[in-house]
């Protein structure tokens, strides 16, 4: 399937294939990595292995596979579409790049990060110019309203991101500051690649709203089954280390529903205020989540917003494509890597 595989057959992903979700799709992703390499590619020595690198990496593809799934709701010519969802994938990269460095995380990708191999001085550099990169892809679709709509993606993302950096080990957080962070990190992101797939093909602006709140609930899903990932998965699942959020103070939705539940409440809170000092803490604060129901509980908060991406799909014109959107949505909660 889609998401489970690598797509560039670099490196093996955990997870059996059930069925290949972005099939449809799957010539056309393969120009986008072509699209990617191009891109990237460089006759200065260094350059070029920081690109190796990135695409050696590779990744689900999800947020390029879905402008190109959107798009095919509408209209069977894609050429116009490739750069974007090559464009969308790196800006994705360059988020992945900033966000390692500010996690302190050293495997991405099931390779060691940009800032293990190189220092946080070159990944906040390399982040930079796919930014740049990026935008000057968008730009020379000449649209105007494909370039503002994924600024603003990257303008909320960050605005979400710096939010949150003043809110780590804060378990009063909230539930509805959760999902605020989540929207703007994750979901308006891969809502907009919805859009911006129709957009492209030609949808009109029902149609095109259609798409991004679909994009927006399966992103939800998404960042909310990472988060339960994150305490149930494995490094060789996902590619990068579990347990992480955590440990760096991230209250995610599994914790915030774990700390509602007495008796194991009132511990979890204790150690999540000591901030892990004893080692044996955080492994005793990850078994209180596990072991308080508050992953399943997570699951079915994501499912709610599977169910409500899918009803959104009926404001869609009937066909296969958009039954493979259905399919798609489901599968975003199912995942295990
Ligand atoms: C990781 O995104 C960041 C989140 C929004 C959870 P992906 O899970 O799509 O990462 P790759 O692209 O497959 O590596
Ligand atoms: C996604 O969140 C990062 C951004 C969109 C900035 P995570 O921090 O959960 O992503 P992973 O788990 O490192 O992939
Ligand atoms: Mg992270
Ligand atoms: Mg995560």
């Amino acid at each position: 399937m889609g998401l489970d595989v690598d797509n560039t057959g670099s490196r093996p992903r955990g997870g059996a294939v059930v069925v290949d979700l972005f099939d449809d799709v799957r010539a056309d992703l393969e120009r986008v990595e072509q699209e990617l390499y191009r891109r990237l590619a460089s006759d200065r020595a260094f350059l070029q292995e920081l690109a190796t690198h990135l695409m050696r990496g590779g990744g689900k593809r999800l947020r390029p596979a879905l402008v190109l799934q959107c798009a095919r709701v509408f209209d069977g010519r894609l050429d116009g579409v490739i750069p974007v969802a090559a464009a969308v994938e790196m800006i994705h990269m360059a988020t992945l790049i900033h966000d390692d460095v500010v996690d302190g995380s050293d495997l991405r990708r099931g390779l060691p990060t940009v800032n293990a191999k190189w220092g946080s001085g070159v990944s906040v550099l390399l982040g930079d110019y796919l930014f740049a990169r990026a935008f000057s892809m968008l730009a020379e679709t000449g649209r105007n309203d494909v370039v503002r709509i994924m600024a603003d993606v990257v303008f909320l993302m960050s605005e979400g991101e710096l939010e949150h950096s003043v809110e780590t080990f804060d378990i009063g957080r909230g539930e509805d500051r959760y999902l605020e962070h989540i929207d703007k990190k994750t979901a308006v992101f891969i809502g907009q690649c919805c859009r911006l797939g129709g957009l492209l093909a030609g949808a009109g602006p029902e149609a095109q709203e259609a798409l991004y709140r679909y994009g927006r609930g399966i992103g939800m899903a998404f960042q909310i089954v990472d988060d339960i990932l994150d305490f149930s998965g494995s490094a060789r699942e996902l590619g990068k280390p579990p347990g992480t959020d955590l440990q760096s103070g991230v209250i995610t939705l599994p914790v915030l529903l774990a700390l509602r539940r007495e008796p194991q409440g009132q511990e979890l809170r204790d150690l999540i205020e000591g901030r892990f000092a004893d080692p044996r803490a955080l492994e005793r604060a990850v078994a209180l989540v596990r072991a308080s129901g508050a992953l399943e509980e997570s699951y079915r908060v994501a499912m709610g917003y599977v169910a409500e991406a899918q009803r959104v799909l009926e404001h869609l014109p009937p066909g296969p494509a958009r039954d493979r959107l259905r399919q798609i949505a489901e599968f975003v909660a199912s995942r295990r890597s």
